[in-house]
């Protein structure tokens, strides 16, 4: 895969995905990035959007943090150099960002977390530290000095005084310079401070797992909110006890053998994945159609060799159970049958959908249905 360097993704995912760091001379050769530092900060303006600018040296106070959104005026306050504005979910509101993700399709789309943009003047970063995923570092415009390397955690020294974590004492262990199209991969727990040289853009493709914690709260929760959560425990054996504060091995046994079945249950996993994997990270992402439309619209629209594609902030997943196909889009679920299952495989391949695929189910109900229903939620459009 030429975006790799010369290595195939098969070799990328076996010796430098979650292992080690890789340097990409020109994985995106003549790149030109699609949006502008004025773009990045206007969209900084917009309520909708998540922004941050982070400033080395603010009146004597190292690395301070400034949430978005921002108003035009804050951008001429700011000082010459040393300053880094950062826009996130940069991918849902630039279609060309978007596209760029399917150069990234080896990688599952439920691992996804977003692209995110970084501007930076001359002498701009955000300060030595670590994060907790994957990440593609894009050289879009400018050059960046990084310097990376070393595994760092949450014991390694950290700056004091600064809401972000930096790192005290850390020198990294190489440095390379990225000019446009260079690329940076890392993976999570290493070292990494990028420095702009010049007016600068990096872009972050992340692929951020959810940790152990949400696993666990979000899955309970989800748990909980099925119809057979609602049963109280019942005891029709109770016996006669000795000391009424005693609680006995039996109401553990029983307690261990209720939570053991809700947590076993490895449909009801598959069907919170799903759902939890490809949530819309804010309600803005996934917007109601405009005017919604009906199958037949659908219908007519297939017929005439138009174009669907995802929406540029939707997720689309999918999960063979034995007897059905669940199809994730944007947090929700889908359960296909029979001959409809085929559809879940071919709506999450790709961003622009497989048309000609589709045309031979154009007057089947079930898709018409499910496409109109993703249609109206807002999770494909014509494009
Ligand atoms: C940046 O692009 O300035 C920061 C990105 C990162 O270090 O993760
Ligand atoms: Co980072």
């Amino acid at each position: 895969m030429d975006m790799l360097g010369g290595i195939t993704a098969h070799e990328f995912l076996r010796d430098y995905w979650q292992k080690k760091p890789l340097v990409i001379r020109q994985a995106f050769p003549g790149f030109e990035c699609p949006v502008s530092p004025d773009e990045l900060a206007g969209l900084a303006c917009e309520e909708a959007v998540e922004s941050r600018i982070v400033i080395e040296n603010d009146s004597g106070k190292p690395w301070q943090l400034h949430n978005g959104p921002f108003t035009p005026e804050r951008f001429s306050q700011l000082p010459a150099e040393d300053w880094t504005l950062l826009v996130q979910g940069l991918d849902h509101w630039v279609p060309d960002i978007a596209d760029l993700l399917d150069h990234f399709r080896f990688i599952p789309n439920w691992r996804l977390d977003d692209i995110m943009a970084s501007y930076a003047p001359k002498g701009g970063s955000v300060g030595p530290h670590y994060d907790m995923y994957d990440v593609f570092l894009l050289q879009a415009q400018g050059h960046r000095r990084w310097t990376f390397g070393g595994h760092c955690d949450h014991t390694s020294p950290r700056v004091q005084g600064t809401p972000l974590r930096i790192l005290s004492s850390w020198d990294g262990e190489e440095t390379v310079t990225l000019a446009p199209g260079d690329m940076l991969y890392l993976p999570p727990g290493v070292g990494h401070y990028g420095v702009a040289e010049d007016d600068c853009i990096t872009l972050s493709i992340g692929f951020r797992a959810p940790t152990l914690d949400d696993v666990l709260t979000s899955f309970t929760d989800y748990l909980s909110q099925t119809d057979s959560a609602a049963h109280h425990l019942d005891d029709p054996d109770l016996q006669v006890q000795e000391n009424p504060g005693t609680i006995g091995p039996d109401v553990i046994d029983r307690l261990d053998t209720v939570i053991r079945e809700q947590l076993g249950d490895r449909r009801n996993l598959a069907l919170w994945f799903g759902q939890f994997a490809t949530a819309p990270k804010s309600m803005d992402i996934v917007v109601p159609a405009d005017e919604p439309a009906e199958p037949d619209d659908l219908a007519e629209a297939i017929r005439c060799g138009e174009q669907l594609r995802w929406n540029e902030g939707s997720r689309f997943a999918y999960h063979d159970l034995n007897d059905e196909t669940a199809l994730f889009v944007d947090g929700e679920q889908y359960l296909l049958k029979g001959d409809a299952r085929p559809l879940a495989p071919l709506l999450c391949a790709a961003s622009r959908l497989d048309m000609t695929a589709l045309a031979e189910f154009s007057d089947d109900e079930a898709l018409l249905g499910l496409l109109t229903n993703l249609y109206n939620q807002g999770s494909i459009y014509f494009e």
